[in-house]
């Protein structure tokens, strides 16, 4: 991260801008998400999608990679983004607030294994907070891009190491940055227990969609993220589901207690996806 700073300057900006924009499509439909994500929604939005109803606010409070927002067109004339993880939500503030220097360091930042043991090694460190927003979104999106979970335990996890056959830092990931900038333009960016979404009377109206993609019941055991849902946590998500006076679409695995929980409601299985099921209360 040292280096990217040493070597900011106006005309490196210009040359990265230059060729940043020259390869964008800008896509009559959605985009692809800028980040890698588990549990990303990446390759299902487009079944999930002719299920979302006409709704005037979009609501997406367990974010990760907001590949459903990011894949829906058009959007909603309100959109709401959260989640519980501060780097996370971190991250999409600077990318929607601060383009092109997070663009200009993402070119900047090589790809190694050197980079990635620094960026860990501070990610552990108690100082990590202190970080510069945009330093902290850079390293985060590298460790996300580079290897294949935010968990804190797994990162502890000696085993745990740069994955090279799972990474992801090309020139043409400041393209994708590009374009999902763009697309959260306007877009609220919150960091909150999904449930404060829920019961703000401002977000819960009748127009408004929220389309919840929780941590799985099997999330919890593997260590998938930084927050999980414990199986009483699941039960507290069903009370507050119930509470929501406009309409909603949850992603979920077909878990027997999930399947009972939810079972007032639509259930379908999401086809070709077999572990996938779509629950809505229309
Ligand atoms: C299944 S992932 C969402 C994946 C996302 N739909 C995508 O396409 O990438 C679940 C997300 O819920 C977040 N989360 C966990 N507990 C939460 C809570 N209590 N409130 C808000 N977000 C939470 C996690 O940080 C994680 O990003």
């Amino acid at each position: 991260m040292e280096k990217t700073d040493k070597m900011n300057s106006d005309d490196l900006s210009k040359s990265i801008q230059e060729s940043v924009n020259k390869d964008v499509q800008y896509s009559a439909g959605g985009v692809d998400p800028f980040l890698k994500y588990i549990g990303g929604k990446g390759k299902i939005a487009a079944i999930l999608q002719p299920y979302i109803p006409e709704h005037k606010t979009y609501i997406e409070p367990f974010l990760g990679s907001g590949a459903m927002f990011f894949r829906t067109e058009p959007r909603a004339q309100t959109n709401v983004l959260n989640d519980y993880n501060g780097d996370l939500v971190n991250l999409f503030v600077q990318l929607r607030d601060n383009r092109d220097k997070l663009i200009e360091m993402v070119w900047l930042t090589p790809f190694s294994e050197e980079t990635h043991r620094k960026i860990y090694k501070a990610y552990l460190s108690p100082n990590w907070q202190k970080l510069p927003p945009i330093h902290r979104a850079l390293g985060f999106y590298f460790i996300m891009q580079n290897a294949w979970n935010e968990s804190v335990k797994h990162l502890r996890d000696p085993a745990w190491k740069f994955q090279t056959g799972k990474a992801k830092w090309t020139k043409s990931i400041c393209n994708e940055l590009f374009v999902c900038s763009n697309k959260l333009d306007g877009v609220f960016v919150l960091n909150r227990h999904y449930g404060e979404l829920i019961d703000n009377p401002n977000l819960n109206k009748e127009d408004s969609f929220y389309y919840l993609d929780p941590p799985y019941s099997m999330a919890v055991e593997k260590g998938y993220y930084k927050h999980n849902f414990t199986p009483s946590n699941h039960h507290e998500f069903a009370l507050m589901c119930k509470k929501i006076v406009g309409k909603f679409m949850i992603s979920y695995d077909p878990h027997p207690m999930i399947l009972e929980i939810f079972k007032e409601y639509n259930i379908r299985e999401v086809v070709g996806f077999p572990k996938e099921i779509m629950i809505t209360n229309y």
